[in-house]
């Protein structure tokens, strides 16, 4: 009998504002060597017993986008699987306490969890933010993600693969 290949790793990425997320995106992928994907081209039985899968958005109104929590909610039943949360927000540096990128990542950590993965991890930074009166001046953490977030976010990724079973 010939064991099953291991299946990539995943990442469902929405990353529209500038692109900030998208960034952050690709220095995990190319760590784990992951398919980016859509939200929408995830199906309701795509996450199975062993499989990694990333869940990354900017942070709009405190939350992921909606359209990630809205691919965990049509998720069937994933016990087994194991998720990853990442995002990047546009907050000042003074706003952002110890719990600030854990608090971004409440819901869809709720809803994950509710869904039967095991969160392996999570990771945050600053993200450029022009968003509303913002575009008038040249926004929050212009530069943002810059090469040490680069770096950070391919740690991260390093960090996951010691968690494979
Ligand atoms: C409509 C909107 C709402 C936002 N809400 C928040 C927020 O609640 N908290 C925050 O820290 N940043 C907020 N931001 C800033 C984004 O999270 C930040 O710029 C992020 O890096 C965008 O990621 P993206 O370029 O991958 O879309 C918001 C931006 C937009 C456009």
């Amino acid at each position: 009998m010939t064991a099953e290949p291991a299946r990539e790793a995943r990442i469902a990425l929405v990353s529209y504002h500038h692109k900030n997320t998208e960034k952050i995106a690709h220095a995990i992928a190319e760590v784990l060597n992951a398919r980016i994907v859509a939200p929408k081209d995830v199906g309701p039985d795509d996450a199975r017993p062993g499989d990694l899968i990333g869940f990354g958005s900017g942070i709009y109104g405190a939350k992921h986008h909606q359209n990630v929590l809205d691919l965990v909610d049509r998720l069937s039943q994933s016990t087994g699987a194991r998720a990853f949360i990442f995002s990047t927000f546009g907050a000042p540096k003074f706003l952002v306490t110890p719990t600030f990128i854990k608090k971004n990542h409440d819901a869809i950590r709720e809803k994950l969890l509710s869904k039967g993965f095991t969160i392996v991890g999570e990771f945050g930074c600053a993200g450029w933010n022009t968003n509303s009166f913002l575009r008038y001046t040249k926004g929050l953490n212009r530069g943002r993600p810059n090469p040490e977030d680069l770096d950070r976010a391919r740690a991260f990724a390093r960090s996951l693969t010691r968690s494979d079973p």
